[in-house]
């Protein structure tokens, strides 16, 4: 990797800072023959108090990016940075604390633990932790979304609108460096899902957060300050500003120059 390369990775920020960092990011499952390449030698910068969005087809890298950013998944070559802490090289200890303490995840299928309240919900990786969460700004977070006449209810008795709030709360809790969300929309009706976008952008607008988003959908992307794309584990476009119509064209673009049109470029398949 050269140095200029390092330089203009896509997603430089032009100020603010950088909440993330990779270099010569690469990924590869099993060995020999049968090695899958999710990454390829990935530059980026996730810029900090900006709201990211992660775009490609299916297979194309997008949940390894996200794993392999938030020290999730170990990586085959190249560094991975969340601030001014290289991760790639941390022992697991040292992994585990950092994923602890300086970052927040969402998954699409919520991961709430079903026998807890939505309040102990929010606050169980800092109960196992054995930290006392900062209470002005867990009230903060449970007004902006909405959950103040639910902190009693169990992850059954809400919806999923609703659940998917509640794990947004709870990745917030910690006041992370970084959020990751991996398609934290693609089991929500459109209704749901813009509810928790909008928390999302206002998390990063009101509330000073870093948030990194993958998902399959334009109109969700288009929520953020700037789309990555990936193909084939690069990352081999991006676009600031996006809006939903110049966001489908680009994928409609990928597709047919992959002559793959129509391949999980709008519907939410797989993962
Ligand atoms: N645990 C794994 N073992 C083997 N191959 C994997 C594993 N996870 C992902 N892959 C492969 O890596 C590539 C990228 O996967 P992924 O990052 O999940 O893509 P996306 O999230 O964009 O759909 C795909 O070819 C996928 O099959
Ligand atoms: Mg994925």
């Amino acid at each position: 990797m050269s140095t200029s390369a390092a330089e203009h990775a896509p997603g430089l920020p032009p100020d603010g800072g950088v909440a993330a960092r990779a270099r010569a990011l690469t990924k590869a499952y099993g060995s020999g023959e049968t090695a899958v390449v999710a990454l390829d030698s990935v530059d980026v910068d996730i810029a900090r108090h900006r709201f990211t969005a992660v775009m490609g087809p299916s297979g194309s890298g997008k949940s390894t990016l996200m794993h392999c950013l938030a020290g999730l998944d170990t990586v085959s070559a190249g560094q991975v940075w969340l601030g001014d802490t290289e991760i790639t090289g941390l022992r697991e200890r040292e992994l585990t604390r950092l994923r602890r303490d300086r970052i927040g995840f969402m998954f699409q299928s919520f991961n709430l633990i079903p026998t807890l309240t939505a309040a102990e919900n929010i606050t169980l990786p800092m109960d196992i932790a054995g930290r006392e969460p900062d209470r002005r700004w867990l009230d903060q977070v449970i007004d902006a979304l909405g959950l103040r006449g639910r902190l009693t209810h169990r992850p059954a008795q809400l919806s999923g609108g609703q659940q998917q709030r509640v794990a947004c709360a709870r990745a917030l809790a910690s006041r992370p460096e970084l959020v990751f969300a991996d398609e934290p929309t693609g089991n929500l009706d459109s209704r749901a899902g813009l509810e928790v976008l909008g928390f999302l952008r206002g998390a990063v607008d009101d509330l000073g957060q870093t948030v990194v988003m993958v998902t399959h959908d334009p109109g969700a992307a288009a929520h953020s300050d700037l789309v990555l794309f990936l193909a084939d584990g690069r990352i081999v476009d991006e676009m600031e500003r996006p809006t939903a119509d110049a966001v489908l064209e680009r994928m409609k673009r990928f597709d047919v120059v992959r002559g793959r049109l129509g391949d999980g470029v709008v519907a939410a398949q797989e993962d």
